[in-house]
């Protein structure tokens, strides 16, 4: 373990809240270097397996997620990105040979407690995925979904605010006021994703995890979704993944680097791509693999 780690656990074992204790045990976790802890965590995770059958995908992954940070998953494609994204708001339960191990917690509830409500977690958890993946509805009807099955407007004037502001929030807004009520589907790969950012947006999420949400993107969308993804972590706190080293650079707080399906290096973001702590980190940002 590094010493920024051992302090950070120290720290952290200082001030936790008793109930929060048993989480906070770290083993096996010493093969991830750097700042992997956080005195603000949104979100806990302690060694977390995950395994596809009998092919173990995560190898004993432990890492917080700080309160509106936005920190980039990274690392060469089948390294386990989005297998643990994707353990984060139990997306991984509808892949049926798919068995999550160890503790995901969001402050300091277990998100895998039997009796929690998966439809409620995946609105608290939104996700945007790889390609942009809107209802074939209506652009309005899209946003008003999920506020509509949460209950989370008791009028029409309700609805058409919340629809509104997460198009607002989404960037979207200007390009699409005109045409609420045409077909989703027929706006740009850009602002589809803005529509899908919208519609996580709209059921008032506390975390959003994107996985490389701009991988069907041209450069000007990208740029957008980027920008907006700054505006968002004032509100929310955002996991992204992203193949993309200089996305993470240009939006995230910590980087995390995956290496076969271990968390090896988590650290500040400029850190990562300038004086990275582990071997297996350098040489995938200078290009080694991957
Ligand atoms: N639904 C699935 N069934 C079986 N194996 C899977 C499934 N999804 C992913 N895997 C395997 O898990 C490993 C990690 O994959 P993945 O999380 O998609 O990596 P990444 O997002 O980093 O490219 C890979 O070996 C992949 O083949
Ligand atoms: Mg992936």
């Amino acid at each position: 373990m590094t010493q920024l780690a051992s302090a950070d656990k120290k720290k952290r074992a200082n001030t936790a809240k008793p109930t929060a204790m048993k989480s906070l045990e770290v083993e096996g976790h010493e093969a991830t270097v750097g700042k992997v802890f956080t005195d603000n965590p949104k979100m806990t995770m302690r060694n977390v397996n995950v395994y596809y059958d009998d092919k173990q995908a995560i190898h004993d992954v432990s890492i917080d997620i700080a309160k509106n940070e936005v920190i980039a998953m990274i690392g060469p494609s089948g390294c386990g990105k989005s297998t643990f994204l994707r353990s984060l708001n139990r997306m991984n339960d509808t892949v049926d040979i798919c068995r999550v191990e160890g503790d995901i917690l969001m402050d300091g509830e277990n998100l895998y407690a039997p009796k929690l409500d998966v439809v409620e977690l995946r609105a608290r958890v939104g996700m945007v995925f790889q390609k942009p993946n809107p209802f074939p509805k209506s652009i309005y009807e899209n946003v008003a979904y999920g506020p509509k099955i949460h209950g989370l407007a008791d009028t029409r004037v309700d609805l058409d605010e919340i629809v509104e502001n997460s198009l607002r929030k989404a960037s979207l807004w200007e390009e699409v006021k005109e045409r609420l009520h045409q077909g989703g589907t027929g706006l740009s790969g850009g602002q589809q994703q803005r529509l899908c950012i919208a519609r996580a947006i709209a059921v008032s999420p506390e975390v959003i995890l994107m996985d490389e949400p701009c991988s069907a993107l041209d450069p000007i969308a990208t740029a957008k979704i980027e920008e907006l993804i700054e505006e968002l972590s004032e509100n929310f706190t955002i996991a992204i993944v992203t193949h993309s080293m200089q996305q993470a650079a240009r939006v995230s707080h910590r980087t995390a680097y995956f290496h076969l399906g271990k968390l090896i290096e988590v650290n500040p973001t400029e850190q990562v791509f300038t004086m990275p702590e582990h071997p297996l980190t350098e040489a995938y940002i200078t290009g080694r693999f991957g």
